[in-house]
């Protein structure tokens, strides 16, 4: 079953550029063009006016088509919420990490038809809003139940699934780091390495620190799982290099980084993932996206949607601070929300629409990408294809 896609004003590719390894190009756009889907992939695009028959057709009416964002790390298993917390945030307290903690509380305490009906409403809102890819982390349950619990009800929704047992130190192990740490690399990573794909550590201050991260990234391995870390969230630490030495695909936060972390990221694979809408709901100072890019780093932008530091879903408000806020152009931007995530995800399938690649795809009710960061705050969703399949759709441009 085939689906060709015509008369779109402006189609971003980030399609491969051949020479370099399997996965998204630099950014790429066609104008006056279209795109065919076939049995879940990109099967052609080109010319408008040269596109194959197909066996269903959607006018695009001269809207855009870009890759489905890819967000590379987001928080969606827990219960409760922590809406007082960010209103005192707002009214002068600082973020800490300790809120995790209640959060925690609340994830216990919650019944699995809870914790999945909570996860699959977020699932579905990053979805409404084109996210195609999405990382899912556990966190919020911190015993060896309740974290593979987590897992195992986020790998229902996401193949890219993280075990971050090494979130904070629970209350009952307040006295006993070494102790949690011994259970975080022995029996709980064991009861969820068969749920997860990667393993993540929240090197901060309030947290873990860089000998703990590295000696978690180090089981996790051990276990066949990848590495990505928080690392610079709150004030400077060892985590980018912490990261890095571990060849983790993502260092996340990056919002305060020594020029040695800045070195570090751009001369390995280790992707910047800034999280603009955590700056923006703490009221914290943007990270240096522009530094990043100029030493040759790559960056990747994604929501880091959760209870605590920042609930937002949408990727759209994400572009829209790296635009306003980091001092991306808004080419830049977007690939950073798509190809970028891919990168950090390392998923050459994903993040953009070379021949190929799956068939996830955003159409804007606009006519370029740029006005995602134009038209701040406006839902700008028209359609939204993953894997072939249309998940979202305004009514006039269902297939006909
Ligand atoms: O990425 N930094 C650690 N974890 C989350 C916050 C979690 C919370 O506050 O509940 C983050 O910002
Ligand atoms: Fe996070």
């Amino acid at each position: 079953m085939s689906t060709l896609i015509t008369n779109i004003g402006e189609l971003v590719t980030n399609a491969p550029d051949g020479d370099s390894a399997p996965g998204p190009g630099p950014f790429a756009v066609q104008t006056g063009a279209a795109v065919v889907i076939d049995d879940g992939v990109v099967a052609w695009t080109g010319p408008a006016s040269q596109a194959p028959a197909a066996d269903d057709i959607v006018d695009a009416q001269e809207r855009a088509v870009l890759p489905g964002f890819v967000d590379s790390h987001a928080h969606l298993v827990f219960a409760g919420e922590r809406g007082a917390e960010f209103a005192a945030r707002m009214a002068g307290q600082p973020y800490q990490a300790g809120g995790i903690r209640t959060t925690v509380a609340a994830t216990r305490a919650a019944s699995d038809v809870t914790l999945r009906a909570n996860l699959r409403r977020l699932a579905d809102e990053l979805g409404r809003q084109g996210t195609t890819t999405f990382e899912c982390k556990s966190g919020y349950g911190l015993t060896v139940r309740d974290e593979a619990r987590s897992l195992r009800l986020a790998a229902e929704v996401t193949p890219e699934v993280t075990y971050l047992g090494a979130h904070v130190v629970p209350p009952e192990y307040a006295d006993d780091r070494d102790g949690y740490l011994d259970l975080v690399c022995g029996p709980m990573l064991e009861a969820c390495a068969p749920y997860a794909r990667w393993i993540d550590v929240f090197c901060e201050r309030d947290a873990f620190d860089g000998a703990e991260t590295a000696r978690v990234l180090a089981a996790g391995q051990a276990a066949g799982l990848l590495a990505r870390v928080h690392a610079g969230q709150l004030g400077p630490g060892p985590g980018v290099q912490v990261a890095v030495a571990a060849g983790a695909a993502s260092a996340d936060h990056c919002t305060f980084l020594t020029g040695e972390d800045v070195a570090a990221l751009a001369s390995s694979s280790t992707v910047a993932t800034l999280l603009p809408a955590v700056e923006f709901s703490c009221r914290q100072p943007y990270p240096d996206a522009r530094g990043l890019l100029a030493a040759g780093a790559t960056v990747a932008l994604a929501t880091d949607c959760n209870p605590g530091s920042c609930f937002t879903s949408s990727m759209a408000l994400c572009v829209a601070l790296a635009v306003r806020e980091m001092h991306l152009t808004t080419e830049e931007a977007v690939w950073s929300a798509t190809a970028g995530g891919a990168r950090a995800l390392r998923r050459p399938d994903v993040g953009h629409l070379g021949v190929g690649a799956r068939a996830d795809l955003l159409m804007l009710d606009a006519p370029s990408h740029a006005y995602l960061a134009y038209r701040p705050g406006v839902p700008l969703t028209a359609a939204v294809w993953r894997a072939g399949r249309l998940i979202a759709a305004r009514p006039e441009l269902l297939p006909r």
